[in-house]
């Protein structure tokens, strides 16, 4: 995923997983030795913050503070400083999304182009239901996020990594299709 959006993503999303089990760390095996890789490149260890916390989303979808601890952990610095920065940042999220993560953009532009009706389109169709909520399923998590950079293409949408131009309402049904 990307990540320019400016809304609060993580500090919205809602849903009905649960952080209770055992926490796995991330980085055993070929995530350490990646990990290792990185650090190499900065004069640093801190400075490969933003990588690792993105290798535990990548490994979990979000990044939980049992994750934010292992990563502390593995570059010398405090659980609360990473936090810090990923409360900074909202491409990391805070809480388990769906296995999709759509994010529509919603900032005037795109609104006046109809983005409102993009968004209810997707928590209906979805069945999230409600923006930041997860659909049973455990498919997806619908949330609107600031301006993503194509303002003449309304309405952008991600879902995960994929940036997709003007998603209008009625093409919902076959963006779904293709993130089953
Ligand atoms: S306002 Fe929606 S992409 Fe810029």
């Amino acid at each position: 995923m990307s990540h320019g959006p400016s809304a609060s993503a993580g500090a919205i999303i809602r849903s009905g997983h649960h952080d209770d089990a055992p926490y796995e760390p991330v980085f055993v095996g070929e995530a350490k030795v990646r990990l290792d890789e990185l650090v190499k490149r900065y004069p640093r260890k801190v400075g490969a913050l933003l990588p690792a916390l993105w290798m535990v989303q990548e490994a979990r979808g979000w990044v939980s503070e049992a994750g934010m601890a292992e990563v502390a952990a593995q570059l010398d610095v405090t659980p609360a400083y990473v936090k810090g920065v990923v409360t900074f940042y909202t491409m990391y999220n805070q809480h388990p999304v769906g296995k999709y993560l759509i994010q529509v953009c919603t900032t005037t532009p795109c609104h006046v182009c109809g983005a409102e009706d993009v968004v209810r389109a997707f928590l209906d169709q979805t069945g999230c239901g409600e923006l930041g909520v997860t659909s049973e399923d455990g498919r997806y998590t619908v949330i609107e996020v600031e301006c993503l950079g194509a303002c003449g293409f309304a309405t952008p949408v991600m879902v995960n990594s994929d940036f997709l131009e003007s998603v209008s309402a009625d093409r919902v049904a076959d963006v779904l299709g293709r993130y089953r």
